[in-house]
Protein backbone atom coordinates (compact mmCIF):
# COMPACT_ATOMS: atom_id res chain seq x y z
CA UNK A 1 0.00 0.00 0.00
CA UNK A 2 1.48 3.60 -1.06
CA UNK A 3 0.95 6.48 1.02
CA UNK A 4 2.10 9.66 -0.66
CA UNK A 5 2.34 12.90 1.33
CA UNK A 6 2.32 16.27 -0.97
CA UNK A 7 3.57 19.08 -0.59
CA UNK A 8 1.62 22.48 0.70
CA UNK A 9 1.03 25.76 -0.80
CA UNK A 10 3.88 28.80 -0.46
CA UNK A 11 1.31 29.76 2.05
CA UNK A 12 1.17 26.78 4.29
CA UNK A 13 4.30 26.37 6.55
CA UNK A 14 2.65 22.52 8.44
CA UNK A 15 2.87 19.32 6.70
CA UNK A 16 0.98 16.40 7.01
CA UNK A 17 3.26 13.48 8.34
CA UNK A 18 6.76 14.04 10.26
CA UNK A 19 9.59 12.02 10.39
CA UNK A 20 8.45 10.02 13.68
CA UNK A 21 4.65 9.25 12.09
CA UNK A 22 6.75 8.50 8.83
CA UNK A 23 8.61 5.49 11.04
CA UNK A 24 5.09 4.32 12.39
CA UNK A 25 3.27 4.56 9.05
CA UNK A 26 6.27 1.84 7.46
CA UNK A 27 5.56 0.11 10.70
CA UNK A 28 2.43 -0.19 9.46
CA UNK A 29 3.20 -1.44 6.39
CA UNK A 30 2.83 1.50 3.93
CA UNK A 31 5.22 2.44 1.78
CA UNK A 32 5.75 6.37 2.32
CA UNK A 33 6.55 9.16 -0.26
CA UNK A 34 6.88 12.54 0.60
CA UNK A 35 7.07 15.22 -2.13
CA UNK A 36 11.01 16.68 -1.91
CA UNK A 37 11.07 19.73 0.76
CA UNK A 38 7.44 19.14 2.06
CA UNK A 39 8.75 19.83 5.28
CA UNK A 40 11.34 21.52 4.89
CA UNK A 41 8.76 25.16 6.44
CA UNK A 42 8.56 22.74 9.63
CA UNK A 43 12.09 21.78 9.96
CA UNK A 44 11.97 18.39 8.59
CA UNK A 45 14.46 17.67 6.00
CA UNK A 46 14.01 15.17 2.95
CA UNK A 47 17.05 13.10 4.80
CA UNK A 48 14.93 13.28 7.80
CA UNK A 49 12.11 11.55 5.80
CA UNK A 50 14.30 9.13 4.18
CA UNK A 51 16.13 8.00 7.25
CA UNK A 52 12.48 7.10 8.61
CA UNK A 53 11.91 5.30 5.95
CA UNK A 54 10.33 6.99 2.98
CA UNK A 55 11.13 7.45 -0.75
CA UNK A 56 11.08 11.34 -2.09
CA UNK A 57 9.31 12.00 -5.17
CA UNK A 58 8.99 15.58 -7.18
CA UNK A 59 6.61 15.93 -9.74
CA UNK A 60 2.51 16.10 -8.55
CA UNK A 61 2.01 13.65 -11.36
CA UNK A 62 3.65 10.89 -8.90
CA UNK A 63 0.41 10.59 -7.16
CA UNK A 64 -1.19 8.42 -9.88
CA UNK A 65 0.48 5.90 -7.79
CA UNK A 66 -0.82 6.32 -4.97
CA UNK A 67 -3.43 3.99 -2.72
CA UNK A 68 -3.53 7.29 -0.28
CA UNK A 69 -3.04 10.40 -0.30
CA UNK A 70 -2.64 12.87 2.87
CA UNK A 71 -2.52 16.87 3.13
CA UNK A 72 -2.88 19.18 5.33
CA UNK A 73 -5.43 21.40 3.05
CA UNK A 74 -7.64 20.54 0.37
CA UNK A 75 -5.85 19.42 -2.73
CA UNK A 76 -5.81 21.56 -5.96
CA UNK A 77 -7.19 20.67 -9.22
CA UNK A 78 -4.04 19.40 -10.57
CA UNK A 79 -3.41 17.31 -7.81
CA UNK A 80 -7.08 15.33 -7.87
CA UNK A 81 -6.74 15.51 -11.90
CA UNK A 82 -3.54 13.17 -11.21
CA UNK A 83 -5.20 10.88 -8.33
CA UNK A 84 -6.69 7.32 -9.47
CA UNK A 85 -9.94 6.35 -9.04
CA UNK A 86 -10.50 4.29 -6.07
CA UNK A 87 -7.75 6.08 -4.07
CA UNK A 88 -8.21 7.67 -0.41
CA UNK A 89 -7.74 10.98 0.42
CA UNK A 90 -7.21 12.26 3.84
CA UNK A 91 -6.61 15.92 4.95
CA UNK A 92 -8.67 18.62 6.14
CA UNK A 93 -10.89 19.50 3.04
CA UNK A 94 -12.99 22.70 4.58
CA UNK A 95 -16.24 20.87 3.17
CA UNK A 96 -18.39 23.82 3.94
CA UNK A 97 -16.75 26.37 1.85
CA UNK A 98 -15.36 23.63 -0.59
CA UNK A 99 -17.75 22.69 -3.00
CA UNK A 100 -16.24 22.59 -6.15
CA UNK A 101 -13.50 20.51 -4.95
CA UNK A 102 -15.63 17.61 -3.20
CA UNK A 103 -17.19 17.61 -7.07
CA UNK A 104 -13.86 16.94 -8.48
CA UNK A 105 -13.34 14.39 -6.43
CA UNK A 106 -16.30 12.67 -6.83
CA UNK A 107 -15.56 13.00 -10.44
CA UNK A 108 -12.79 11.43 -10.08
CA UNK A 109 -13.80 8.44 -7.64
CA UNK A 110 -11.87 9.43 -4.86
CA UNK A 111 -12.94 8.04 -1.54
CA UNK A 112 -11.91 11.33 0.17
CA UNK A 113 -12.06 12.17 4.32
CA UNK A 114 -12.51 15.68 5.48
CA UNK A 115 -10.61 15.33 9.47
CA UNK A 116 -12.37 18.73 10.79
CA UNK A 117 -15.66 16.49 10.54
CA UNK A 118 -14.17 14.05 13.03
CA UNK A 119 -17.08 13.00 16.07
CA UNK A 120 -16.12 14.45 19.35
CA UNK A 121 -16.23 11.14 21.02
CA UNK A 122 -13.69 9.30 23.44
CA UNK A 123 -11.79 7.24 20.86
CA UNK A 124 -11.73 9.77 18.49
CA UNK A 125 -10.00 12.22 20.71
CA UNK A 126 -6.65 11.23 19.15
CA UNK A 127 -7.47 11.76 15.44
CA UNK A 128 -9.03 15.48 16.46
CA UNK A 129 -7.10 17.61 14.31
CA UNK A 130 -9.70 20.79 15.15
CA UNK A 131 -8.57 20.34 18.87
CA UNK A 132 -5.25 19.58 18.22
CA UNK A 133 -4.59 22.75 15.92
CA UNK A 134 -6.90 24.90 18.08
CA UNK A 135 -5.11 24.34 21.20
CA UNK A 136 -1.68 25.68 19.37
CA UNK A 137 -3.54 28.27 17.74
CA UNK A 138 -5.17 29.95 21.46
CA UNK A 139 -1.47 29.34 22.68
CA UNK A 140 0.06 31.30 20.01
CA UNK A 141 -2.89 34.25 19.72
CA UNK A 142 -2.04 35.34 23.42
CA UNK A 143 1.83 35.36 22.59
CA UNK A 144 0.96 37.21 18.92
CA UNK A 145 -0.77 39.89 21.34
CA UNK A 146 1.67 40.41 23.67
CA UNK A 147 4.16 41.09 21.01
CA UNK A 148 1.91 43.56 19.86
CA UNK A 149 0.89 45.23 23.25
CA UNK A 150 2.91 47.82 24.11
CA UNK A 151 3.08 47.04 28.05
CA UNK A 152 3.79 44.09 30.11
CA UNK A 153 1.61 41.45 30.68
CA UNK A 154 2.35 40.61 34.53
CA UNK A 155 2.29 42.74 37.82
CA UNK A 156 5.42 44.46 38.42
CA UNK A 157 6.37 46.47 41.59
CA UNK A 158 9.66 47.89 41.26
CA UNK A 159 11.70 50.87 43.08
CA UNK A 160 10.67 52.69 39.77
CA UNK A 161 6.50 51.99 40.27
CA UNK A 162 4.12 49.18 39.59
CA UNK A 163 2.80 47.83 36.63
CA UNK A 164 -0.75 47.11 36.49
CA UNK A 165 -1.65 43.21 35.08
CA UNK A 166 -3.00 43.24 31.63
CA UNK A 167 -6.54 42.45 31.39
CA UNK A 168 -7.20 39.52 28.94
CA UNK A 169 -10.56 38.95 27.78
CA UNK A 170 -11.52 35.52 25.74
CA UNK A 171 -14.01 34.93 23.10
CA UNK A 172 -15.68 31.40 23.57
CA UNK A 173 -14.05 29.38 25.88
CA UNK A 174 -13.41 25.73 23.88
CA UNK A 175 -10.32 24.72 22.92
CA UNK A 176 -8.60 27.53 21.47
CA UNK A 177 -10.16 29.90 24.21
CA UNK A 178 -9.02 27.39 27.23
CA UNK A 179 -5.90 27.36 26.00
CA UNK A 180 -5.26 31.10 25.51
CA UNK A 181 -7.00 31.44 29.27
CA UNK A 182 -4.02 29.49 30.59
CA UNK A 183 -1.23 31.06 28.42
CA UNK A 184 -2.59 34.40 29.10
CA UNK A 185 -2.93 33.28 33.06
CA UNK A 186 0.72 32.10 33.19
CA UNK A 187 1.93 35.26 31.40
CA UNK A 188 0.43 37.21 34.66
CA UNK A 189 -2.62 38.60 33.14
CA UNK A 190 -6.22 39.07 34.65
CA UNK A 191 -8.21 36.84 32.85
CA UNK A 192 -12.04 37.13 32.01
CA UNK A 193 -13.88 34.72 29.33
CA UNK A 194 -17.57 34.46 27.92
CA UNK A 195 -19.12 32.09 25.99
CA UNK A 196 -22.76 30.63 25.22
CA UNK A 197 -22.31 26.68 26.92
CA UNK A 198 -22.57 26.04 29.95
CA UNK A 199 -20.14 23.27 30.55
CA UNK A 200 -17.32 26.32 29.50
CA UNK A 201 -17.95 27.95 33.07
CA UNK A 202 -16.15 25.86 35.14
CA UNK A 203 -13.30 25.12 33.01
CA UNK A 204 -12.79 28.69 32.95
CA UNK A 205 -12.93 29.25 36.75
CA UNK A 206 -11.01 25.99 36.96
CA UNK A 207 -8.28 27.89 34.86
CA UNK A 208 -8.34 30.80 37.16
CA UNK A 209 -10.52 32.97 34.92
CA UNK A 210 -13.78 35.01 35.64
CA UNK A 211 -16.66 33.96 33.57
CA UNK A 212 -18.52 36.69 32.11
CA UNK A 213 -22.04 34.94 30.58
CA UNK A 214 -25.83 36.44 30.04
CA UNK A 215 -27.34 33.72 32.55
CA UNK A 216 -30.82 32.98 30.81
CA UNK A 217 -33.53 29.95 29.54
CA UNK A 218 -31.26 29.74 26.72
CA UNK A 219 -27.92 28.84 27.79
CA UNK A 220 -29.94 25.38 28.74
CA UNK A 221 -30.17 24.47 25.72
CA UNK A 222 -26.53 26.26 23.87
CA UNK A 223 -25.07 23.26 23.25
CA UNK A 224 -25.42 20.37 20.18
CA UNK A 225 -24.96 16.78 21.17
CA UNK A 226 -21.67 16.83 19.55
CA UNK A 227 -20.32 19.74 21.83
CA UNK A 228 -20.64 22.57 20.14
CA UNK A 229 -22.80 25.94 20.20
CA UNK A 230 -25.57 26.35 18.72
CA UNK A 231 -26.77 29.66 17.25
CA UNK A 232 -28.12 32.75 19.72
CA UNK A 233 -31.32 33.84 19.38
CA UNK A 234 -31.48 38.10 18.54
CA UNK A 235 -32.75 38.42 21.77
CA UNK A 236 -29.75 36.76 23.34
CA UNK A 237 -27.37 38.43 21.26
CA UNK A 238 -28.61 41.90 22.26
CA UNK A 239 -28.17 40.69 26.01
CA UNK A 240 -24.72 39.48 25.00
CA UNK A 241 -23.83 42.25 23.31
CA UNK A 242 -25.13 44.68 26.23
CA UNK A 243 -22.49 42.54 28.61
CA UNK A 244 -19.67 42.91 26.49
CA UNK A 245 -20.22 46.79 26.20
CA UNK A 246 -19.80 46.64 30.35
CA UNK A 247 -16.66 44.85 30.28
CA UNK A 248 -14.77 45.26 27.58
CA UNK A 249 -14.14 48.59 27.73
CA UNK A 250 -11.35 48.32 30.44
CA UNK A 251 -9.98 45.50 29.02
CA UNK A 252 -6.48 45.77 26.84
CA UNK A 253 -6.44 42.41 25.00
CA UNK A 254 -9.48 40.50 23.32
CA UNK A 255 -8.90 37.13 22.30
CA UNK A 256 -11.45 35.84 20.02
CA UNK A 257 -12.00 32.27 19.64
CA UNK A 258 -15.95 31.65 18.65
CA UNK A 259 -17.33 29.64 16.00
CA UNK A 260 -20.11 27.79 14.60
CA UNK A 261 -19.50 24.84 12.83
CA UNK A 262 -20.74 25.51 8.86
CA UNK A 263 -21.78 28.71 9.61
CA UNK A 264 -20.27 32.30 9.69
CA UNK A 265 -18.60 33.04 13.43
CA UNK A 266 -21.40 35.35 15.64
CA UNK A 267 -20.35 39.16 15.37
CA UNK A 268 -19.39 39.49 19.64
CA UNK A 269 -17.66 42.88 19.37
CA UNK A 270 -19.51 46.19 17.65
CA UNK A 271 -17.21 48.76 15.43
CA UNK A 272 -18.60 50.71 18.44
CA UNK A 273 -17.41 48.30 20.97
CA UNK A 274 -13.60 48.43 19.64
CA UNK A 275 -13.86 52.50 20.13
CA UNK A 276 -14.62 52.23 23.35
CA UNK A 277 -11.23 50.09 24.16
CA UNK A 278 -8.10 52.52 25.17
CA UNK A 279 -5.25 53.02 22.83
CA UNK A 280 -3.30 50.69 22.25
CA UNK A 281 -5.41 47.40 22.96
CA UNK A 282 -5.32 44.95 20.70
CA UNK A 283 -7.79 42.55 19.63
CA UNK A 284 -6.66 38.85 17.73
CA UNK A 285 -9.52 37.81 16.19
CA UNK A 286 -9.25 33.91 15.21
CA UNK A 287 -12.29 33.46 13.88
CA UNK A 288 -11.58 36.10 11.05
CA UNK A 289 -11.13 33.53 8.39
CA UNK A 290 -15.23 32.81 9.17
CA UNK A 291 -16.43 36.32 9.16
CA UNK A 292 -15.02 37.28 12.43
CA UNK A 293 -16.19 37.99 16.09
CA UNK A 294 -15.00 41.68 15.44
CA UNK A 295 -16.83 43.75 13.00
CA UNK A 296 -13.35 45.58 11.99
CA UNK A 297 -11.69 42.54 11.10
CA UNK A 298 -10.27 41.82 8.02
CA UNK A 299 -8.63 38.32 7.49
CA UNK A 300 -4.74 38.70 6.70
CA UNK A 301 -4.27 42.20 8.13
CA UNK A 302 -4.15 44.49 11.26
CA UNK A 303 -6.19 46.84 11.17
CA UNK A 304 -5.73 50.53 12.73
CA UNK A 305 -8.57 51.39 14.52
CA UNK A 306 -7.98 54.48 16.69
CA UNK A 307 -5.16 53.10 17.94
CA UNK A 308 -6.80 49.67 18.64
CA UNK A 309 -4.90 47.04 16.64
CA UNK A 310 -7.41 44.45 15.15
CA UNK A 311 -6.12 41.35 14.37
CA UNK A 312 -7.74 39.20 11.12
CA UNK A 313 -5.71 35.94 11.71
CA UNK A 314 -5.48 33.66 8.83
CA UNK A 315 -4.07 30.38 9.49
CA UNK A 316 -2.27 30.91 12.93
CA UNK A 317 -0.92 27.62 13.08
CA UNK A 318 1.22 27.74 10.36
CA UNK A 319 2.63 30.14 12.23
CA UNK A 320 3.43 27.24 14.47
CA UNK A 321 4.86 24.76 12.05
CA UNK A 322 6.73 22.31 13.49
CA UNK A 323 4.66 21.50 16.96
CA UNK A 324 1.57 22.31 14.44
CA UNK A 325 2.32 19.56 11.90
CA UNK A 326 4.07 16.76 14.62
CA UNK A 327 0.08 17.09 15.97
CA UNK A 328 -1.18 16.75 12.92
CA UNK A 329 0.88 13.63 11.73
CA UNK A 330 -0.27 12.13 14.96
CA UNK A 331 -3.87 12.44 14.50
CA UNK A 332 -3.31 10.87 10.40
CA UNK A 333 -1.58 8.60 11.95
CA UNK A 334 -4.41 7.55 14.11
CA UNK A 335 -6.61 7.53 11.93
CA UNK A 336 -4.61 5.27 9.57
CA UNK A 337 -4.16 2.91 12.25
CA UNK A 338 -8.00 2.58 11.95
CA UNK A 339 -7.87 1.92 8.47
CA UNK A 340 -5.35 -0.66 8.25
CA UNK A 341 -5.60 -4.13 9.45
CA UNK A 342 -2.23 -4.72 11.77
CA UNK A 343 -2.38 -8.29 10.88
CA UNK A 344 -2.73 -8.26 7.09
CA UNK A 345 -0.96 -4.89 6.70
CA UNK A 346 -3.40 -4.56 4.43
CA UNK A 347 -6.86 -1.74 4.27
CA UNK A 348 -9.64 -3.14 6.13
CA UNK A 349 -12.03 -0.35 6.14
CA UNK A 350 -15.52 -0.55 8.32
CA UNK A 351 -17.84 1.67 6.30
CA UNK A 352 -20.38 1.34 9.48
CA UNK A 353 -17.56 2.74 11.69
CA UNK A 354 -18.91 6.17 13.72
CA UNK A 355 -15.44 7.96 12.68
CA UNK A 356 -15.77 6.50 9.31
CA UNK A 357 -18.77 7.49 8.72
CA UNK A 358 -18.32 10.85 10.32
CA UNK A 359 -15.54 12.04 8.04
CA UNK A 360 -16.28 10.12 4.39
CA UNK A 361 -17.49 13.27 2.38
CA UNK A 362 -16.76 10.75 -1.52
CA UNK A 363 -17.18 7.65 -2.28
CA UNK A 364 -18.15 5.74 -5.44
CA UNK A 365 -18.79 8.54 -7.62
CA UNK A 366 -21.00 10.19 -4.82
CA UNK A 367 -20.77 12.57 -2.26
CA UNK A 368 -21.85 10.97 0.73
CA UNK A 369 -22.50 13.35 3.54
CA UNK A 370 -26.12 14.96 2.36
CA UNK A 371 -24.81 18.34 3.88
CA UNK A 372 -22.37 18.90 0.81
CA UNK A 373 -24.55 17.81 -2.02
P1 LIG B 1 -15.51 25.81 18.28
O1 LIG B 1 -14.13 26.03 17.73
O2 LIG B 1 -16.58 25.41 17.35
O3 LIG B 1 -15.98 27.16 19.02
C1 LIG B 1 -15.15 27.83 19.96
C2 LIG B 1 -15.96 28.28 21.15
O4 LIG B 1 -16.81 29.36 20.78
C3 LIG B 1 -16.89 27.22 21.72
O5 LIG B 1 -16.62 27.03 23.10
C4 LIG B 1 -18.28 27.79 21.49
O6 LIG B 1 -19.20 27.41 22.49
C5 LIG B 1 -18.01 29.28 21.52
N1 LIG B 1 -19.07 30.11 20.95
C6 LIG B 1 -19.85 29.90 19.86
N2 LIG B 1 -20.76 30.88 19.69
C7 LIG B 1 -20.52 31.79 20.69
C8 LIG B 1 -21.11 33.03 21.04
N3 LIG B 1 -22.15 33.55 20.37
N4 LIG B 1 -20.62 33.67 22.13
C9 LIG B 1 -19.60 33.17 22.86
N5 LIG B 1 -18.99 31.99 22.56
C10 LIG B 1 -19.46 31.31 21.50
O7 LIG B 1 -15.48 24.75 19.46
P2 LIG B 1 -14.29 23.84 19.97
O8 LIG B 1 -13.33 24.66 20.71
O9 LIG B 1 -13.74 23.03 18.85
O10 LIG B 1 -15.01 22.80 20.96
C11 LIG B 1 -16.05 23.08 21.84
C12 LIG B 1 -16.14 21.95 22.88
O11 LIG B 1 -16.20 20.66 22.28
C13 LIG B 1 -14.92 21.83 23.81
O12 LIG B 1 -14.83 22.75 24.81
C14 LIG B 1 -15.09 20.43 24.33
O13 LIG B 1 -15.98 20.41 25.44
C15 LIG B 1 -15.69 19.70 23.18
N6 LIG B 1 -14.68 18.82 22.55
C16 LIG B 1 -14.82 17.47 22.64
C17 LIG B 1 -13.89 16.63 22.03
C18 LIG B 1 -14.06 15.13 22.13
O14 LIG B 1 -14.76 14.68 22.98
N7 LIG B 1 -13.43 14.37 21.24
C19 LIG B 1 -12.74 17.16 21.28
C20 LIG B 1 -12.70 18.60 21.25
C21 LIG B 1 -13.64 19.38 21.86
Amino acid sequence: MRAYILKESDSEFRVSASPESVKKMVELGISVNIQTTAGQNSNFSDESYKTSGADIFNNTSDISNADIIIKVNKPTDDEISSMKEGSLFIGSLDPYNSKETLNKLRDKGVTSFAMELMPRITRAQSMDILSSQSNLAGYKAVIDATYLFNKAMPMMMTAAGTIAPAKVMVFGAGVAGLQAIATAKRLGAIVSATDVRMAAKEQVESLGGKFVMVEDDEVQDAETSEGYAKEMSEEFKLKQANLISETLASQDIAICTALIPGKKAPLLISKEQVNSMKPGSIIIDLAAESGGNCECSIAGETNNVNGVKVVGVKNITSTISQDASSLYSKNILNFLGLLIDSETKELSIDWEDEIIKGILVTKNKEITNEEFI
